[in-house]
Formats: C-alpha cells, sequence, structure tokens
C-alpha cells in the first residue's frame, strides 16, 4: 500500500515532489468535440457558435490534478506522457484546459471526497464546452454512478484500464460523452513510450500493479485490481532510458513492492532486480515502496548491504501492534513475525532506517489493542510514522464489522499515538546532530543560500551552502540542528 498524507514523518517526503513547473510542449493535433443536442433556434444557435467559439480557444489543452499517492503521481505522469504524445499541450488551470482530469484516491473517506467538490465546482461551468474526465480509484469504485452524480463528466477510467487510455480518449475526441474503462481483470500493466516525469533527477517506476492481498479495510484491491508483475527486462530497458536522460534515482512502485513476479522466463527475483537496477551507468541511487511485511526476505536485506546505492531505507507498514487486531484486518502476519522481520532489517550491517503506516480505531479496537501498538512503536522506534483514523470504505470486508469506534475517540487515540512517535523522532534527531549525510539536492528555498534534499534514508534536510547552482548534485552535508520533524546543516568541505 502506497502512502499519500503526512503523519509524523515530515523529514521523511515519501510523496512525489513537484519541482517543475508543468512543462509546455508543442500543439499538435486538435482535440474536437460535439455539441450535445440538436440546437434548433436562433438563440440556441448563438449559443453553440459562442461554445464553439469557447472550444475553438481552449482546443487541445488539458489540465490534470492528481490526489493521492506516487503511485497515483506515476499514473498521472504516464496519462500527461500519453496526452502529450496525442498533441495536446498542458495547462496550470482548468480555466485554460479544453478536457479536464481528475486522477482520484478513494484510500481515505476524505480524499474520495475531494473530487466531488471539484466535480462540483465545475458543474456549475459545464456550458463552457470543456470535457471532463474522472480517472483513477474513485473512478474505478463509483464507476457509471459518476455520470449520475455529475452529468457534465464524459470520461470515467478506472487505473487497470490505463492501458487502453489512448482508445477511450479517442472515443471521448469523436464526441462520445459516457466514456467508461472500468476492467480489473486486464492482464496488462500500464506502459506507455512517453512519460512525462515532474522530478528531473528521481524517476518513478510502476513495476507491480494492483494487489492480491485481501486487507479488510482497504479498497485497493478492488479499485487497482489484481498484482500483475511487469517485465524484468523491460524495467530495466526504462532504467537504462531514464539513466541516458540524466536520472541518478529511480524509485520502484508498487502496492505491494517486493511481492514482484517476474513474468518472464528469467524469473528475476525482486532482490535481484534491485541490483540489476543499481548497475546501470548513471544510477546512483535506488529506492522502492511500498514492502509488504510477509514478503520481506533475508535476501533483500543482503542486497541492500552488498550494494550501496540502493537506499538504506524500508517502509514496513504495520498497522497494527495488537495481534488480535492484525488478524481480523486480515494482514496476514502476528506481531510476533512483524517484529522478526525488523529484527531482520536491524541485523543488516548498515543502518536502515525504517518507516511504517498504523490505522487507529479499526472496529472492536480496544484500550489494550491500542497499548499494544503504543509499545511496539517504542520497541521499534520507527524514524517515522504516517498514522491515520480508521475510515470505512465501500466493497471492503471492514464495512459490515460492529463495534465502530467513534470519531471523537479515533481522534483521541490518533493524537496519543503521534505525541509517542513525536517523542521518538525528537529523540533520534538530537542524536544525529554532528553527523554528515550525502544528499540529492532536490530544492532550492527563496531565501539565499538555502537548500534542501534527501538523504539515502530518505530524510529531508534543509542546508545552507554558499555555492550556487546546487540542484541535482550529490552534497555532503552536516546536520547542525534538529527538531522532531526536521533536519538542518550546511554543506560540508
Ligand atoms: N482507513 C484508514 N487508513 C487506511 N489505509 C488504507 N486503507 C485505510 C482505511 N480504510 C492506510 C493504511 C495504508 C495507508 C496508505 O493508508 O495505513 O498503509
Ligand atoms: Fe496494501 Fe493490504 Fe491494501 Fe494491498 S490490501 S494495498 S497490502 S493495505
Amino acid at each position: 500500500m502506497l502512502n499519500c498524507e503526512l503523519g509524523m514523518g515530515k523529514t521523511f517526503d515519501i510523496g512525489l515532489e513537484r519541482l517543475t513547473g508543468g512543462s509546455e510542449f508543442s500543439i499538435g493535433s486538435a482535440i474536437t468535440t460535439k455539441n450535445e443536442g440538436g440546437a434548433t433556434n436562433a438563440g440556441a444557435r448563438a449559443e453553440a457558435s459562442e461554445l464553439d467559439a469557447i472550444r475553438g480557444a481552449l482546443r487541445g489543452t488539458f489540465f490534470l490534478e492528481t490526489f493521492g499517492c506516487q503511485m497515483n503521481d506515476h499514473d498521472s505522469e504516464k496519462v500527461a506522457g500519453v496526452l502529450l504524445s496525442r498533441g495536446y499541450r498542458q495547462v496550470e488551470s482548468p480555466e485554460s484546459a479544453s478536457l479536464i482530469l481528475y486522477n482520484t484516491c478513494s484510500i481515505r473517506e476524505k480524499a474520495a471526497q475531494k473530487v466531488f467538490s471539484r466535480l462540483g465546482e465545475f458543474g456549475v461551468k459545464r456550458d463552457e464546452g470543456r470535457i471532463i474526465g474522472v480517472l483513477g480509484c474513485v473512478a474505478q469504485q463509483e464507476g457509471e454512478e459518476i455520470f449520475k452524480r455529475a452529468p457534465w463528466v464524459s470520461l470515467v477510467c478506472g487505473s487497470a484500464s490505463y492501458s487502453k487510455l489512448p482508445e477511450l480518449l479517442a472515443q471521448v475526441e469523436a464526441g462520445n460523452r459516457r466514456v467508461t474503462g472500468l476492467d480489473t481483470d486486464t492482464d496488462q500493466t500500464f506502459e506507455t513510450p512517453v512519460t512525462r516525469r515532474d522530478n528531473p533527477w528521481r524517476a518513478y517506476l510502476t513495476i507491480i500493479e494492483g494487489c492480491d492481498k485481501a486487507c479488510s479495510y482497504c479498497v485497493v484491491p478492488y479499485t487497482r485490481g489484481p498484482e500483475r508483475s511487469r517485465a524484468s527486462d523491460s524495467i530495466l530497458r526504462e532504467v537504462r532510458q531514464l539513466a541516458e536522460l540524466g536520472y541518478s534515482e529511480v524509485q520502484l512502485l508498487g502496492q505491494t513492492v517486493n511481492s514482484y513476479a517476474d513474468p518472464t522466463a528469467r524469473k528475476v527475483k525482486f532482490s535481484e532486480l534491485l541490483l540489476a537496477v543499481a548497475d546501470e551507468p548513471g544510477i546512483r541511487r535506488v529506492r522502492f515502496t511500498t514492502s509488504h511485511p510477509s514478503d520481506f526476505t533475508q535476501d533483500i536485506v543482503d542486497a541492500i548491504d552488498a550494494q550501496p546505492k540502493l537506499c538504506n531505507h524500508v517502509h514496513l507498514p504495520v498497522q497494527s501492534g495488537s495481534t488480535r487486531v492484525l488478524r481480523a484486518m486480515q494482514r496476514t502476519y502476528s506481531r510476533e513475525e512483524y517484529l522478526e522481520k525488523i529484527a531482520m532489517i536491524r541485523g543488516a550491517k548498515r543502518a536502515i532506517s525504517i518507516t511504517t503506516d498504523i490505522i487507529v480505531g479499526f472496529p472492536g479496537e480496544t484500550e489494550e489493542d491500542l497499548r499494544e501498538t503504543l509499545n511496539l512503536l517504542d520497541v521499534v522506534r520507527y524514524d517515522a510514522m504516517f498514522s491515520f483514523k480508521y475510515s470505512p470504505r465501500p466493497h471492503t470486508p471492514s464495512l459490515s464489522m460492529t463495534d465502530i469506534i467513534s470519531d471523537e475517540e479515533k481522534s483521541r487515540r490518533l493524537a496519543v499515538l503521534q505525541e509517542k512517535q513525536r517523542e521518538i523522532q525528537t529523540a533520534k534527531h538530537s542524536t544525529m546532530v554532528g553527523e554528515t549525510f550525502e544528499l540529492l539536492v532536490s530544492g532550492k528555498s527563496r531565501r539565499e543560500n538555502q537548500w534542501s534534499g534527501h538523504t539515502s534514508c530518505h530524510r529531508v534536510l534543509n542546508f545552507s551552502s554558499q555555492e550556487t547552482a546546487l540542484l541535482g548534485k550529490y552534497v555532503q552535508v552536516r546536520v547542525t540542528g534538529a527538531t522532531p520533524n526536521s533536519l538542518a546543516g550546511e554543506q560540508a568541505p
């Protein structure tokens, strides 16, 4: 499961950084749309020609807003690639676009609601002739219901059907006002010849789509369909191209990235794939997220130990510290089995950062269960934690569970959990003062001589340097200050 919201782990920027604005590409073929309903009187004709004028002015431009996890961010990069190759130009506001797309997230209710509020905003302006599409998890979850709730939407396409996107877009361009792509049984992964990437140094690459686990709270198996792994030779070919384009860091993505199963005859194991990616000339850092504890094996730790280009960070969501709750969540491991995985990672020769996700207020969670989760934080001492109040989702087994925890109580439990993690992070960070880390510089502050970047262990470090033009470079930075959520430093000579 990929993360999308920051909990305590603010120094860990697991989300995609937006470093560049939407790039400007040339306009090629234009989008065509059809008027709905035959205009028969003069008023309607005038209105229709006004609409044509608006469409003409906006023709061939798209606005794409993304909600949710890195997987969605990366899917959006691919969707943008498909559109650019069809001659569209990306614009920064929905007002200046002929095609408006929302790539949605439905992991928690709040996230899912966002798109309906966006669609509401556009409902008012629907007569302006724009084409509106809903992509991603809400599209998959709600399906054709979206047309009922927002009749001005023309395209509804779930992530499992993205490989059909060019076809679906062609139908929309031909004037079809109700186009859907909602299959989840597709055995194809979404590969595009052109992917527009938003970060000039870190490339995201999906190696496995969907999820075969069945966590009782999670909508992902429904919205993203069954697991499909991408061929290892195709992954390595893309990494080679990315390195040639100047990317030095690659992040391999999947809801359960370490469940990767190479579909080719070579049957490359996940740990072997990590090493092969690191071996590509020009690649300096390899990350992967998100790992499922049950599929986390010793050979992954051995690979990290053997190859310093593999970043020393593992995101290993536990969800709860109580075996009873883990069983109810259908997480496939007990507290003890999870702790064995932690011991395995801690047994590495290199120090490896460990981050996690936790859900509080799962139906039936008792005070004792919560105490076990709090105790787990003390035992593991995570480097960062993303924490969530349980949110009931459609099509999930936990929806029918009784013994619901009130929202007020969930908030209380979340606050207690976050306070504990804050103490742990404060203590951890204070021991880092004086240490030196290598950073890939990815941000420049408006304040002079102030920069930021990520360590291999994925901490964000803000630092000062007298040098100019550091973006995309690797530098050594000495930590001079720490707060629970951030580190500050100065460039080391
Ligand atoms: N309610 C609350 N949190 C959830 N997550 C997934 N589904 C739900 C839900 N229904 C959390 C898990 C997951 C993270 C990305 O989102 O902790 O690891
Ligand atoms: Fe992750 Fe479980 Fe959801 Fe799969 S079902 S994406 S393993 S939380």
